[in-house]
């Protein structure tokens, strides 16, 4: 294979079947659709080749800049081709989360700018919150950015609607398979294929897949948040069902050690999400079923991200003080309070308060006397045991009461009984009108 440039390297990437044996449905013929192997290394690389391939001439000679809020595959994608064009690349997040990627990204030469939005994920319905300002601002703009803006632009669906998806259906001899089944990020992916798919055959189910309530999967939504993405389109989907970061790790460590792929946590994701829906369905099913899932990146980006989450596979002592060990009865029993008891209990008892949101949001608005321990940080503190006395009230607060509900269970499993979550979080605080500081 000759190509005079990488960017004729995205896509095409091949499709293997999952050996029965290691997924355990003898009637399902599951394959992968590896775009871990695209040039830059995900399924983004299609997105942001096809994005941006008609604009960077013109974006080079008027000097712009490329410019995406992206913190993960997508930033990577943009940066290499900025780079392969001569421009340069900003990269707009509310926090970078893997380490790795990061630091690959300034490798690349991307700038940086980390903002204090109060999502992860863009929410244009927040119309305070500083990232969709920042997307608004750039929407604006025009002359100094070329802005790819993944989250609305449909070139990026366009991208699997043109590629992936046609790709799937050659490889299974013209014909859809039967589930289709694709994390949830942008949802240009999984939509883009779908429509290909259903076009083929009306009958495919469509399976997308999304992090847990208040868990952190690389590149893809929560529940919560992916209603919020303006390419999400519930129609495109028979079925949107959840995965622990647990599970994506339990996924990935199948696809690392039995099936020859080095793929990352969102592929973990979604394979175990296709066999978990697959087993369920297969009962009902009479004949052979063909699926196909996704596999978006590869595993090198993400140690830090296994090592905070099961620190056992790379050699270090079991997490037995981590929010991941906890079963969903101790997070749904966490002690908490709500925003009028909270207020009386401080005024009483002068609980410690510890605000887990990230510094900027903390910078903007927080409760008086409160101290900022971001989320991350709380629990590798956590990790090495209980940060203060048993008998210290402890009043945790995070944006929406998710998070320090599983702190409170966390401190509570530590043996300390006097810790509270703040039920609704800043944001119950902030709705009942009790005060609010600004640093
Ligand atoms: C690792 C990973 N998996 C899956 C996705 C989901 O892809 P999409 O944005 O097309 O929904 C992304 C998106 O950034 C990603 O980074």
């Amino acid at each position: 294979m000759k190509y005079d440039s990488i960017t004729e390297a995205i896509g095409n990437t091949p499709l293997v079947r999952i050996d029965p044996a290691v997924h355990g449905l003898a009637h399902v013929d599951l394959y992968a659709k590896l775009e871990m192997l695209n040039p830059f290394g995900s399924v983004k690389d299609r997105a942001a080749w096809h994005m941006t391939r008609d604009r960077l001439a013109q974006a080079r000679e008027r000097g712009a800049q490329l410019v995406e809020l992206s913190s993960g595959n997508t930033a990577k994608a943009l940066a290499t081709l900025a780079g392969l064009h001569g421009l340069t690349f900003k990269s707009v997040t509310n926090r970078m989360r893997v380490p790795e990627i990061k630091e690959l990204l300034l490798l690349l030469g991307a700038e940086i700018e980390e903002l204090p939005g109060r999502s992860e994920c863009l929410d244009p319905s927040d119309t305070e919150d500083p990232l969709t300002l920042f997307h608004r601002h750039l929407t604006e703009e025009g002359g100094a950015y070329l802005h790819t803006d993944q989250y609305f632009n449909p070139l990026n669906t366009e991208a699997h609607l043109t590629g992936t998806g046609p790709e799937i259906l050659k490889d299974l001899g013209g014909r859809a398979p039967d589930y289709f089944v694709a994390c949830v990020g942008t949802a240009g992916s999984s939509t883009g294929v779908a429509r290909v798919l259903r076009a083929a055959d009306p009958e495919v189910r469509v399976v997308g897949l999304v992090a847990d309530k208040s868990d952190f999967i690389p590149g893809i939504r929560t529940l919560d948040e992916v209603r919020e993405v303006g390419l999400f389109d519930p129609a495109a989907y028979d079925a949107v069902e959840s995965v622990t970061s647990q599970e994506a790790i339990d996924g990935m460590l199948t696809l690392l050690r039995r099936c020859g792929l080095l793929a990352g946590p969102t592929s973990g994701a979604a394979y175990l999400g296709a066999v978990r829906h697959l087993r369920a369905v297969e009962a009902g099913h009479t004949g052979r079923v063909t699926a196909v899932f996704i596999v978006c990146d590869r595993v090198e980006s993400y140690l830090s991200y296994v090592r905070q989450r099961r620190p056992e596979l790379l050699g270090g002592r079991p997490a037995a003080h981590s929010r991941e060990a906890l079963s969903e009865e101790e997070i749904r029993t966490a002690p908490s309070v709500d925003v009028a008891g909270a207020r009386e209990w401080i005024a009483r008892e002068r609980p410690l308060v510890v605000d887990l949101r990230g510094p900027h949001a903390f910078a903007a608005l927080h409760i008086a006397g409160s101290v900022n321990i971001v989320d991350e940080l709380f629990g590798e503190l956590l990790r090495g045991g209980l940060p203060f006395g048993r008998s210290r009230p402890v009043l945790l607060a995070c944006p929406v009461g998710e998070k320090s509900a599983r702190y409170a269970a966390l401190l509570r499993r530590m043996g300390h009984e006097r810790v509270r979550s703040l039920a609704g979080g800043v944001i119950a605080w902030r709705d009942a009108g009790a005060p609010l500081v600004r640093d």
